[in-house]
């Protein structure tokens, strides 16, 4: 009996490499920046409404990024990840949802929207689902790009829901988009070994704008990234950020520190990324 507890106990420790967890910088350490060895991930708000996931597909054994999710406005407040370079990856448009975030005893994988064992509800009941975004003027944008992946799992992987907040389309297929590629060059430039810390992230709307078809998931007002490449003595050798309202113009290019500054004011909570250090 002590045996099968201790064996239950060490399986149980091991198998923690995706979902929701209570830290995801203990958890899921490799999507968050090491200045001066330190893992560094950007500032999580209190409380029960914010969920740290980190993402994980079915079959694989690694999850492939962190996601802080704002369960009661249903989008996330960011994804961070490491960009590794790119490849070309099928885009399969199967939307996923994370399980555990309305039932604790679910299993870590996502599941795909509509092949989901969990009844509705509970299922929806702290995040978005396909159908609050069904003829809604908007497009599930995704915070971890597809166009930053370079594996096939890591693109299906981001094709979750609580990985997408509502997105103008232009904006998203436009300016935005222009960003995410203009970064790539920055990252094969000025990295060192065309790698870097990303996170990708938006400003719930204050007056609480939600998608009209359901009622339930708030239209960001602002999307911002930001990143941090570090040298082999993990020193910040490349830092910048992004920050544009939810239409379609040209983000700001700004620095790490004043990213940090508008946050902390569109937020109203002091804002940190990458510890201060990038
Ligand atoms: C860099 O940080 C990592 C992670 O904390 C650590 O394992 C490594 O020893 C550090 N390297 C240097 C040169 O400080
Ligand atoms: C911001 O713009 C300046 C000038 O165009 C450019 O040199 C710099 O690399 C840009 N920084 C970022 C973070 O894109």
């Amino acid at each position: 009996m002590k045996i099968g507890l201790v064996l239950l106990l060490f399986v149980d420790s091991s198998v923690v490499v995706g979902e929701v967890v209570l830290d995801f910088s203990k958890d899921c350490p490799q999507f968050f920046a090491k200045p001066n060895g330190q893992v560094s991930p950007p500032t999580v708000f209190p409380g029960n409404q914010y969920r740290q996931i980190c993402q994980r597909q079915a079959n694989q054994k690694m999850s492939e990024f962190a996601t802080l999710y704002d369960t009661a406005n249903r989008i996330p407040v960011y994804s961070a990840y490491e960009y590794v370079g790119r490849a070309p990856c099928n885009r399969m448009d199967v939307w996923y949802i994370e399980p555990q975030l309305d039932d604790q005893n679910k299993g870590p994988d996502m599941q795909s929207d509509t092949s989901s064992t969990l009844p509705k509800p509970p299922r929806g009941n702290n995040q978005a689902l396909n159908e609050d975004y069904v003829n809604s003027g908007y497009d599930k944008g995704h915070l971890y790009s597809v166009f930053h992946t370079n594996k096939q799992s890591c693109a299906d992987s981001t094709f979750t829901l609580t990985n997408a907040a509502p997105q103008n389309p232009p904006f998203n297929r436009g300016q935005w988009r222009k960003m995410e590629s203009d970064v790539v060059e920055i990252f094969r430039s000025k990295c060192s070994q065309n790698r870097a810390y990303v996170v990708t992230g938006v400003v719930p709307s204050t007056g609480n704008t939600k998608i009209l078809v359901k009622n339930r998931v708030n239209v960001p007002s602002h999307f911002w990234s930001a990143y941090c490449c570090l040298d082999n003595n993990n020193q910040s050798i490349s830092s910048g950020g992004y920050l544009a309202p939810n239409s379609n113009q040209m983000p700001t290019n700004v620095t790490v520190n004043i990213l940090e500054q508008r946050l902390t004011k569109l937020y109203a909570i002091n804002f940190v990324l990458f510890g201060g250090m990038c």
